[in-house]
């Protein structure tokens, strides 16, 4: 069984409706580790040594927000300034990391058509989340394909259940895969 790590970055909890009912899918599932890192840190005041010790106990990191601005959420990306040091994370002897998977679980206002060349936003979701991919890549990770919701706007809470469920199913595949290919190979 992997053992996966959420980063869940929400700055305002209590006023989601897509993220807060895809936490509830997953956050206690077996071999889930759920960690609020607004609710850890409303000071923003990361706790670097803890943070690695988390990273270093899962084999799989899931960066779980709201897109915004075509990125993270301001804590998570410091969380990514102060957790992935040089020397650890990357660079000469940094090599905490190295083939852990990772996987963003976001959910975007903009519908599935507005992310493609010509639409609205210009850029296809895998080329906005670049960045991302490339820092953890760095750092010798593998960056699976991003779990996104589009068009949370205009939701209906039916449709937001679906997601939660495929998103529920989509945590425990990628939690069970190992000990499948583990079975596999007896
Ligand atoms: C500051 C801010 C920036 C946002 N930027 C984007 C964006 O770049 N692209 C997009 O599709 N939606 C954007 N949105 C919409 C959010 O992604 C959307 O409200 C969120 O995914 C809904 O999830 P929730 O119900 O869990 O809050 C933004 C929202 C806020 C508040």
């Amino acid at each position: 069984m992997q053992r996966i790590l959420i980063l869940f970055a929400h700055p305002a909890f209590e006023k989601s409706r897509v993220n807060q009912r895809l936490a509830a899918a997953v956050q206690s599932l077996d071999g889930v580790t759920f960690h609020d890192l607004y609710e850890a840190y409303p000071e923003f005041d990361v706790d670097i040594r803890h943070e690695q010790a988390l990273l270093e106990d899962h084999d799989l990191v899931v960066l779980q927000h709201p897109f915004f601005w075509y990125s993270v959420p301001p804590l998570l990306k410091q969380w990514i300034d102060l957790v992935l040091e040089h020397g650890w994370a990357y660079g000469s002897g940094g090599t905490a990391l190295a083939g852990k998977r990772v996987l963003s679980a976001i959910s975007t206002g903009g519908r599935e058509e507005a992310y493609r060349h010509g639409g609205h936003n210009r850029f296809t979701i895998g080329e906005l989340l670049a960045p991302i991919e490339q820092t953890f890549v760095l750092c010798g990770m593998k960056y699976l394909p991003p779990f996104v919701v589009h068009g949370a706007h205009g939701m209906s809470s039916g449709e937001i259940e679906e997601h939660a469920e495929r998103y529920r199913r989509t945590i425990q595949a990628l939690r069970d895969e190992g000990s499948e290919s583990a079975e596999d190979a007896l």
